[in-house]
């Protein structure tokens, strides 16, 4: 049966809920699921925009035949190919072999990739500024290319103004297009759009920064992303988010402390520089690299200003959780954040120099601090953590 929503008149939410996804794209783990979200416009021509993931296409097929009521398909517009949203526009084609495919040059490339169909006589090639009348409803297509494929592109709807965003402004978790009122927009929520954020597009923040740009010129009222909520209500406050994410500004000067300790002993110094930290009135959030999920510690990353990793050397090199989230950070391109680190090895301490050696590629990345321990700390370490606060936090006194 069908389950879909009214998002303005004759705009339909059609898309389908995974709650039983663990981990999108087989690696995030979730623990609410993933919404794939898909819309509909009846007017005199009828449009449908994107696709769900294969894993919840019965129940999409039923809320696009549901919301038709009869009536034929006339165009399919696909902003984004990556399977979590194309792989079920298959399935739409034969059903509705009338139906007129809307798509970039790129995007044809990568359906004709992943499908074996042929579409060549219902192609419509669009490209930057396109427009495609339904009726009262008009379309004009914009190329974002990177966010997060190079195909991808944004759909403008100029009578409701309604962008259909496509994996911009998403987030994880499952809704049944729900819209941004003030009960969503917790704490919580926010942390899972910045994980989905941080983790799915991160690395595309200059090409984030000029679709933003872009899109500026547009009076938006709604946006209607491919996973997540839609929004109307706080569009300003997701664009803010969007403009400190993209430009990889820290939200705040607090502390993010991540540690890989064997046996305590590390976890140990990181406690007293915790402790020291809040002295000078600073925030520290505390995640143990080896009990956390490496997507959880980069979305912290995005957020804090100040890094501090603290790490065992293990078999001559560095920790493999660490390294696993130093390697990330770097390819996600994570700048403009002060490090401070600390090592620690009982005959050989090699942590800092590698971590040293990553962090030196990233872009307006500084270490201000840095300790090393041999085994377990004495109380004569005491002043030099002092000092290794004071030099992180840049404070002379
Ligand atoms: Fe949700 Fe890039 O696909």
């Amino acid at each position: 049966m069908q389950n879909t929503r009214i998002i303005s008149d004759n705009v339909f939410w059609v898309g389908a809920n995974d709650y039983r996804l663990e981990k999108f794209e087989n690696l995030f783990p979730l623990d609410k699921g993933v919404a794939y979200n898909s819309y509909l416009i009846l007017d005199e021509k009828t449009a449908l925009i994107d696709g769900v993931d294969l894993s919840v296409s019965k129940q999409y097929i039923d809320n696009v035949v549901g919301i038709l009521d009869g009536r034929d398909l006339d165009y399919l517009i696909i902003n984004h190919m990556e399977p979590d949203h194309s792989a079920s526009i298959v399935d739409v084609i034969k059903l509705y072999p009338n139906v007129t495919i809307v798509a970039n040059n790129k995007t044809f490339d990568f359906f004709k990739q992943f499908n074996n169909i042929d579409i060549e006589n219902q192609k419509l090639v669009v490209a930057e500024n396109s427009q495609l009348p339904l009726g009262k409803h008009n379309l004009s297509f914009f190329l974002t290319p990177m966010v997060h494929w190079p195909e991808v592109m944004v759909t403008y709807e100029s009578t409701d103004k309604i962008l259909f965003s496509a994996d911009a402004f998403g987030s994880f978790d499952s809704n049944d297009a729900t819209f941004d009122d003030s009960q969503i927009i917790t704490t919580e929520y926010v942390n899972s759009m910045r994980r989905y954020y941080t983790n799915i597009v991160g690395k595309y923040g200059v090409q984030v920064t000029n679709a933003i740009k872009k899109l500026s010129t547009l009076k938006i009222d709604t946006i209607c992303p491919l996973h997540g909520i839609i929004w109307r209500n706080h569009i300003d406050f997701l664009l803010e988010k969007y403009n400190l994410w993209s430009s990889y500004t820290p939200e705040d000067q607090d502390v993010l402390i991540l540690y890989a300790s064997m046996y305590g002993n590390t976890k140990n110094a990181v406690s007293i520089i915790a402790n020291k930290l809040s002295s000078y009135g600073k925030k520290v959030e505390i995640f143990d690299t080896s009990l956390t999920d490496v997507s959880f510690l980069v979305a912290n990353s995005f957020k804090h200003k100040f890094i501090v990793l603290a790490s065992v050397t293990y078999n001559g090199g560095l920790y493999p959780t660490m390294l696993n989230y130093l390697n990330d950070i770097s390819a996600l391109n994570l700048c403009n954040r002060n490090f401070g680190l600390i090592e620690n090895g009982t005959w050989a301490p090699m942590s800092n120099k590698i971590m040293q050696n990553i962090i030196s590629t990233m872009r307006n990345c500084e270490i201000k601090a840095t300790f090393s321990i041999k085994s377990s700390l004495k109380p004569t370490d005491n002043e030099k953590l002092d000092e290794f606060v004071k030099q992180l936090l840049e404070i002379n006194e």
